[in-house]
């Protein structure tokens, strides 16, 4: 959701910031704005949809001439998606041009307040009383007028400045929304996140809440709230700028599908040494693990899907009550969670708010939290007492695949390695459970290579109208993601059902035709499986089945079948999601929809 950049230098800034944009488009946004500064001028330029009408524009940047400026591309919050709500949002002298990622919640009492003063407002966003702030306390100095504009803001914001008076001068302010500065060779860069930089620079520094920063092309400078200067660690990005491009591959998505054995070896391999498993720097001792009395999952969107699939595994293993829910729920529930319980907090980008929100909760009711987490120095892994990164990479589809896989891989693997601890298995099951993790990155590669007829299928499927997954178990788990992933990218109506609800309700909307996707990989409970099969036949649905390689069972069964390879049951979720992630990618090609970046919908959601 809204992606910030910043560039100061000696090179044109305006295609910089338009390239920067480029990559930060997979976030979500319906308008893009950028603004440059040069002779003591800021000239601007927005433009609503996507952003090649900005790009068209101003001739690829090169209508605003200058070195140093801001861009931001805005998924909508406050304000319909037009130019006038588009940012930056200039000050009504010129003088200043700003771009925010997030919410200031107080904008309303501001706007009253600064309007009294005689400030017009242009827009209806809630980030134009950061402008007329600025404007109003500017009296020279731009430090001394940042920081108290900073302090009269409540709310989530990442902020980029520029000032028409301080040429080569860029501020970048943040406090809860993610904001990261690149360190170049005489430039300098702020972004919201690491894919707009890598192209330039993988020399980093990580904001902290609370602190901003001063860039001019050789110097950047950090600031704590109070203005001390702080010194700050520049870290080093490990992954280069082409694993942030596609590579070859028509969309995001499939890319990131396809890497996914390589995105698995990476969350998995360094964590198993000599046969046992070693969790970074995570620390949980026997004891520790015996007092905890539960452990309480918490995520968004396919996070909280992995959490699903966690859950079973976890308690199935460690034989501790475990509960996945999702954060938006959790942290206006008055949740029963103390010093006895394990929070487990999953998420991709590290900067969903709902996250962010029900992981502070948690913490301040005395839970020991713990974090799986993509993207390093987020939000989330800087909150959490423990963290285990999935190691999966830059994601840029918006849709998540290996982010999903991964974080059920390392939920895996912890759920394992606390069982182990707790005594809960013996040496013989833990060998074989660390024997499939292992197997994960070929497995999964072979769940690759076994439905070369998905494309088929899909164009076979993909009228459908409404279409239900069913499953029991891990694969009921697996149903969820799998919905999830149709729906948003296809736009097509489904539903993930508990196969032994269908017939409290649902089964009413069973008809001649309505597609039935049954993943029946949990071989434990086929039987049953392959019973609600038969009742949904009955009244007409076609069957597409998800069985594991080698079951013949099922062809008597399904119309159609996908395979997913032989593995340890407990781990069924991350191979049977493949094919089915493939199953969604190409009905949704099928169906022309815009893959990478749907309709509505943002990478990381960064607002409630
Ligand atoms: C958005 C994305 C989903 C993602 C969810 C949680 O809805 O589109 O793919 O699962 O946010 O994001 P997180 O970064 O916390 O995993």
């Amino acid at each position: 959701m809204c992606g910030i950049v910043g560039f100061t230098g000696s090179q044109d800034a305006g295609p910089l910031l338009l390239e920067g944009l480029k990559r930060l488009e997979y976030r979500g946004y319906d308008s893009a704005g950028i603004a440059v500064q040069s002779g003591g001028v800021i000239r601007a330029a927005k433009a609503s949809g996507h952003l090649r009408n900005l790009c068209e524009q101003t001739h690829d940047g090169a209508d605003l001439p200058g070195v140093c400026g801001i861009g931001h591309t805005r998924w909508a919050t406050h304000g319909a998606p037009t130019v006038t709500n588009a940012h930056p949002h200039l000050s009504d002298d010129g003088v200043f041009a700003v771009v925010h990622n997030g919410i200031i919640e107080n904008y309303a009492e501001l706007r009253e307040e600064l309007q009294g003063r005689g400030f017009v407002f242009h827009s209806e966003t809630d980030t134009e009383v950061v402008v007329h702030l600025l404007d109003c306390y500017y009296k020279g100095d731009l430090k001394a007028a940042v920081m108290k504009t900073v302090s009269r803001l409540n709310g989530s914001y990442a902020l980029g400045v520029v000032c028409a008076d301080h040429p080569g001068e860029l501020i970048a302010v943040k406090s809860a929304s993610p904001l990261i500065l690149g360190v170049g060779v005489g430039e300098s860069f702020f972004a919201s996140d690491v894919t707009a930089l890598v192209g330039h620079t993988r020399n980093v520094i990580y904001l902290e809440d609370g602190e901003f920063a001063s860039l001019t092309p050789d110097r950047i400078t950090v600031f704590d709230c109070a203005g001390r200067e702080i010194n700050k660690t520049i870290s080093r990005v490990v992954w280069d700028v082409e694993a942030a491009e596609k590579g070859g591959y028509e969309h995001f998505m499939l890319k990131e599908i396809m890497e996914q054995p390589r995105a698995l070896k990476a969350a998995i391999e360094p964590r198993i040494k000599d046969g046992r498993i070693v969790l970074d720097g995570v620390e949980l001792t026997a004891e520790q693990l015996r007092n905890i009395r539960r452990v309480v999952i918490t995520a968004c969107g396919s996070a909280y899907h992995a959490g699903c699939v966690g859950r079973y595994i976890m308690e199935e293993l460690c034989r501790i009550p475990v509960e996945a829910e999702v954060a938006s729920e959790l942290r206006y529930r008055n949740p029963l969670i103390g010093q006895d319980t394990l929070v487990i907090v999953i998420s991709q980008s590290g900067e969903t708010a709902d996250t962010i929100a029900a992981l502070k909760e948690c913490k301040a009711r005395g839970a020991r939290t713990l974090a799986i987490v993509n993207v390093v120095g987020s939000t989330v892994a800087k909150l959490a007492d423990d963290v285990l990164y999935t190691w999966a990479g830059p994601e840029i589809a918006v849709a998540t695949t290996k982010g999903y896989t991964t974080q059920v891989a390392v939920l895996s693997l912890l759920s394992v390695y606390m069982a182990r601890k707790l005594e809960r298995i013996g040496e013989e099951r833990f060998g074989e459970l660390v024997k499939g993790i292992c197997s994960l990155p070929e497995r999964c590669q072979r769940a690759i290579d076994l439905n070369t007829h998905v494309g088929y299928l899909a164009k076979r499927y993909h009228n459908n109208s409404s279409l239900f997954f069913i499953g029991r178990n891990l694969d009921y788990a697996a149903c969820l993601e799998a919905s999830l992933k149709l729906k948003e990218i296809s736009y097509i109506h489904s539903e993930a059902y508990a196969a032994g609800e269908l017939k409290h309700g649902t089964i009413a909307l069973i008809d001649e035709g309505r597609l039935v996707v049954a993943l029946c990989c949990y071989e434990a409970l086929f039987d049953k499986l392959v019973s609600n099969i038969k009742e949904v036949k009955a009244r007409g649905a076609k069957v597409l089945a998800v069985a594991q390689e080698g079951n013949r069972h099922i062809f008597a069964e399904a119309d159609d079948v996908l395979f997913a390879p032989a593995i340890d049951p407990l781990l069924v979720p991350i191979t049977e999601i493949v094919p089915l992630q493939l199953f969604a990618y190409y009905v949704a090609k099928e169906n022309g929809c815009d893959i990478d970046k749907p309709k509505n919908l943002a990478k990381s959601v960064t607002v409630e």
